[in-house]
């Protein structure tokens, strides 16, 4: 059996990339990435299942001469995102019969993104077939995850599920072992990148995962990272990050600038820890966001640390504030504490980027300067509230 293989003529001929660090110029890569594409053999059909990043073409076209591809008649692409369609003209001039498949949708992003003709493009309904010959593929509409035009792509006979960037991980697996057995370091490396991507559709991907609930899987293949050969374990890591459930878990992203809004932050860690409730803090210039990303996916409360800068918040806590609200995390309270000078609109600023959001907002503690006893016993009543409201939650 060809190392690439992953089921008797069903072969990963994509590309990893332990080098990059960061993705969209936003996402840190700690542990790199790669590119999955499948090359998927039937009896009378060959298919490529989405293709690799631009930037790793080479490593693609490598291995299907490897494998002597010398015709690949469809093109699934689940995903119209660079990293996955990037090379997809490429391949229809080197592979001229080959036609795209996609969702109505996808053809409409293609087309702007990559300049491909109408004409190589043929979209399919959801649950569709498309038959090999002895296989067959069946198409799943399944809307952001992580754009628009997602759908995933079952393959019958094999009961594998291509889901693309679904369940997928920034994580660079050794060549040669591109499947794993057993989660391990890799959850962390899916809840990572869940919590990057897919953390803002968690309804709609509750949804996902009921409609594929009913299909045999023996493996999922997504496009990024390594391919799941105990699928359940990766469902139910899943279905735990999308449900309502929240942990007695308080999130502290924050920034100081003369230790004020820092020695607040100690306090009511401190407070909170009393308390019986998990402080997570992050002192923004030094943080991952992807750390706090993952910190978010399961935090009941977020209480924001920001001195007064001028007239606003820190710019540091508004970059932080904002990408709360753009991944929408399961939290259901939020607050904000800090230091200021001589007055401002930090608290009027940071609810005006959360607004939207279905949080509940705590009574911010501001402090003139470096907080005094009454500041302190400020927070220990945050901390209170906070304790109460974990309570009525019933975690804790
Ligand atoms: Fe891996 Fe949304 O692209």
């Amino acid at each position: 059996m060809n190392s690439r293989e992953i089921r008797p003529g069903v072969f990963s001929v994509g590309a990893i990339d332990r080098d990059r660090r960061i993705f969209d110029e936003l996402i840190p890569l700690p542990e790199g990435t790669s590119y999955n594409s499948y090359l998927v053999r039937g009896s009378t059909g060959t298919a490529l299942i989405d293709t690799v990043d631009p930037t790793k073409e080479s490593e693609l076209f490598a291995h299907l001469d490897e494998l002597k591809v010398d015709r690949i008649d469809y093109l699934i692409s689940n995903h119209s995102e660079q990293d996955h369609s990037g090379v997809i003209p490429r391949i229809l001039s080197r592979y001229p019969s080959a036609r795209v498949i996609t969702t109505p949708r996808g053809k409409e992003l293609l087309r702007p993104l990559l300049h491909i003709p109408d004409e190589k493009i043929t979209t399919v309904q959801d649950r569709e077939t498309l038959s090999l010959g002895d296989r067959t593929l069946e198409f799943i509409h399944a809307p952001w995850v992580h754009w628009p035009e997602t759908m995933l792509t079952y393959l019958r006979e094999e009961r594998i599920l291509f889901t693309c960037d679904l369940f997928g991980s920034h994580y660079a697996y050794a060549p040669g072992e591109p499947t794993i057995g057993d989660l391990g370091r890799v959850y962390w490396a899916a809840k990572r990148y869940y919590a990057e991507i897919m953390m803002p559709f968690r309804g709609l991907i509750k949804g996902h995962l009921e409609k594929i609930k009913p299909l045999p899987i023996d493996i999922i293949a997504p496009s990024h990272g390594p391919v799941y050969r105990k699928p359940e374990q990766i469902l139910s890591a899943y279905r735990d990050w999308v449900s309502d459930s929240v942990k007695n878990e308080v999130v502290i992203p924050y920034v100081s600038m003369h230790h004020s809004t820092a020695a607040m932050v100690s306090h009511l860690e401190r407070a909170l820890t009393d308390r019986g409730i998990v402080a997570i803090p992050f002192n923004l210039t030094v943080t991952d966001i992807g750390e706090l990303a993952m910190a978010l996916v399961d935090a009941a409360t977020v209480i924001l640390g920001t001195p007064t800068v001028l007239t606003g918040p820190h710019p540091a806590a508004v970059y932080a504030t904002y990408l709360v609200k753009l991944l929408k995390p399961k939290a259901r309270a939020c607050g904000v504490i800090g230091s200021y000078g001589w007055g401002g609109k930090t608290v009027k600023e940071i609810a005006g980027i959360l607004q939207g959001l279905p949080v509940e907002f705590l009574d911010p503690v501001l402090v003139k300067g470096l907080p005094g006893p009454e500041d302190l016993n400020a927070l220990d009543l945050l901390a209170d509230k906070i304790a109460e409201k974990h309570r009525s939650y019933g975690i804790l």
